[in-house]
C-alpha cells in the first residue's frame, strides 16, 4: 500500500504530514509514493492562511482524481479541514474523508471510515505519541505546543487549531534524545507562539516557562543546536532574550514577526506591541548579540493602512534590516475580526501590490549590502546537503545565525560541522571554503 502526501503551508503542516505518514508506516503497512498515479491513499495537507491557495483546493482534487489507481482514496487534512468540514465532501464527490489539524492523530482511524469528518477543535492530542519519521537525517521538527491563544485580527488559524496547549516537558525531553541517538544535530521546536510555553497543560504539570525548556533542551546530549518558530514579539522579555544570548545551544538567528511598522495597525491587528516595542526588543538582542540573524514576517495592504503607516513598516525594514523576509498582501479570511471591518478601510490591490513590490525591493538591496559585507567573514557551518557531479563535490549548510553558504572544493559528510570562510557573494548567494 502506497501513500502519496502534499503538504502546503507553515512547518507545523510539514510535521503533521510526517505525523501522519509515521502512524501509517507503522500501523497500517503504508510506504511513501512521490507519484500519486500510484498512491492507494492521496493526503493533501492544507493551509487556509491566505485565501489563494484555499480556492485552489477543489481543481487539485479534481486533477488528483482524474489521474488516481482505482480505488484510491483521497483525504483533505490539515487547516482548509478544520475550519470547512463537511462542506469539502458537499463540494467534491472525489474526497473520501476530512481531517482536521487538530486532529491527525486519529489518521488511522479515518482512512476505514467512509465519508467521515474529525475536525472537532478541542480535541486535545497534546499528550500523544506519535511514531517518529523523519524526513532529513541531520535537522528534525519537533512540536511544543499545538493550537494559538491569541487573536490576531487577520490570522484565521487559532480558528483552525483550536486553543493552545503545551506538550509536557517530559515528552519533549524524550524525542529529543530518541532524535539525538538516531543522529539529529538540529532541533527546530515548533509552535503558533512558542515563547507561551506554559501556559497550560493538559494535565497535572510542575510551572515552567519557554527559557526553561531551552534551558533543559541544552541539556540533551548530541544535540547540538536549537532553533525554534514562532516566538512572539509581545513575550520577548528581558529574561527571553537574556536566555537566547546565553544559552550555548540556541542559534543565534531569530524569527521576530513584525506584521506592520505602524502603532496603529499594529493596534487594528490586535498584535499587543507598538512599532517602539519592537524596535526596542530588537535593539537590545542586538547589543546581547551583535550578528543575531532576524527574519520576519510583514502583511501589506491590512484594513485602513495608508502612506504614512505603511511608511513606518519601511522605517522598521531599514532600522532592523532583517536578514529574511516573508512579506503578503492582506487576504481577508473567513472567522477572523477583520472580516467584519467596514469595507471602506480595505486597501485597493494595486496599491497594495505597489507596496509590497517597494518592500521586497528595498529588502533585496539591504540583502545585497549584508552579503557583500559577509565577505571575509568565517561562520560554523551545519552541512545539511552534498551534491556531486562531473566538476566535483559540493555541499551547503547553515550557519548558527541561518546563513546559507555553498561550499566548494572539499568532500563534507551529512551531519559534518566545518568551519567556512565567506569567499564571494553571486547575486546574493554565499559561496565558501573550508578553513583549517
Ligand atoms: N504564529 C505565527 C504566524 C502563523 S501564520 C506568528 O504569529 O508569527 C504565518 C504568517 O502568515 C503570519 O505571520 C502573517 O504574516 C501571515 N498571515 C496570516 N494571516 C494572513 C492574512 N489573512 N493575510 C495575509 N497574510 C497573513
Ligand atoms: Fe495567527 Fe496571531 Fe496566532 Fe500567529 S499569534 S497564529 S498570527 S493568531
Ligand atoms: Fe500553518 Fe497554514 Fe495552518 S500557515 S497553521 S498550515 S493555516
Amino acid at each position: 500500500m502506497k501513500v502519496f502526501i502534499q503538504t502546503l503551508g507553515c512547518a507545523m503542516n510539514e510535521r503533521d504530514s510526517e505525523h501522519m505518514l509515521a502512524e501509517l508506516e507503522s500501523k497500517e503497512g503504508y510506504e511513501l509514493t512521490a507519484d500519486s498515479s500510484e498512491a492507494d491513499l492521496i493526503l493533501i495537507n492544507t493551509c487556509s492562511v491566505r485565501e489563494k491557495p484555499e480556492r485552489r483546493l477543489f481543481s487539485e482534487i479534481g486533477q488528483y482524481a482524474q489521474a488516481k489507481k482505482q480505488g484510491a482514496k483521497i483525504g483533505v487534512c490539515g487547516c482548509t479541514a478544520s475550519h470547512m468540514g463537511g462542506e469539502i465532501l458537499r463540494k467534491s464527490p472525489h474526497v473520501d474523508f476530512v481531517l482536521g489539524a487538530r486532529n491527525i492523530s486519529k489518521i488511522t482511524q479515518i482512512i476505514h471510515k467512509p465519508k467521515a469528518v474529525e475536525v472537532d477543535l478541542d480535541y486535545d492530542d497534546s499528550l500523544y505519541a506519535f511514531e517518529g519519521v523523519r524526513s532529513s537525517g541531520v535537522k528534525a521538527l519537533l512540536n511544543i505546543s499545538i493550537g494559538c491563544d491569541k487573536s490576531c485580527a487577520y490570522c484565521i488559524v487559532p480558528h483552525t487549531r483550536g486553543k493552545e496547549i503545551s506538550i509536557p516537558l517530559d515528552l519533549i525531553l524524550a524525542e529529543a534524545r530518541k532524535l539525538a541517538q538516531n543522529g539529529i544535530k538540529e532541533l527546530l521546536l515548533l509552535g503558533q507562539n512558542v515563547n507561551n510555553y506554559g501556559v497550560r497543560f493538559s494535565t497535572e504539570h510542575a510551572p515552567i516557562d519557554f527559557t526553561g525548556l531551552l534551558r533543559e533542551l541544552e541539556r540533551v546530549e548530541g544535540i547540538r543546536r536549537i532553533r525554534f518558530t514562532s516566538p512572539h514579539p509581545l513575550h520577548m522579555d528581558d529574561e527571553f532574550l537574556h536566555e537566547f544570548a546565553r544559552n550555548t545551544k540556541v542559534c543565534k538567528s531569530i524569527h521576530i514577526p513584525l506584521q506592520s511598522g505602524s502603532s496603529k495597525i499594529l493596534k487594528s491587528m490586535r498584535r499587543g506591541y507598538s512599532k517602539e516595542w519592537f524596535l526596542n526588543r530588537v535593539e537590545k538582542l542586538k547589543s546581547l548579540v551583535p550578528d543575531v540573524g532576524i527574519s520576519t514576517d510583514i502583511i501589506v495592504g491590512f484594513c485602513g493602512e495608508s502612506d504614512e503607516d505603511f511608511a513606518h513598516t519601511l522605517d522598521v525594514l531599514e532600522q532592523v534590516r532583517f536578514d529574511t523576509l516573508y512579506s503578503f498582501i492582506y487576504s481577508p479570511r473567513p472567522h477572523t475580526r477583520a472580516f467584519d471591518f467596514d469595507k471602506s478601510l480595505s486597501v485597493p490591490k494595486d496599491i497594495a501590490q505597489k507596496r509590497l513590490s517597494q518592500l521586497q525591493e528595498r529588502h533585496r538591496e539591504i540583502l545585497r549590502e549584508k552579503a557583500q559585507a559577509d565577505i571575509g567573514k568565517e561562520y560554523e557551518v551545519l552541512v545539511e546537503n552534498v551534491f556531486s557531479d562531473e566538476r566535483g563535490c559540493f555541499s551547503e549548510g547553515r550557519s548558527d545565525n541561518n546563513r546559507l553558504i555553498h561550499i566548494d572544493g572539499r568532500k563534507l559528510d551529512l551531519g559534518e560541522f566545518a568551519r567556512v570562510r565567506v569567499m564571494r557573494n553571486e547575486g546574493g548567494s554565499l559561496f565558501g571554503e573550508v578553513v583549517g
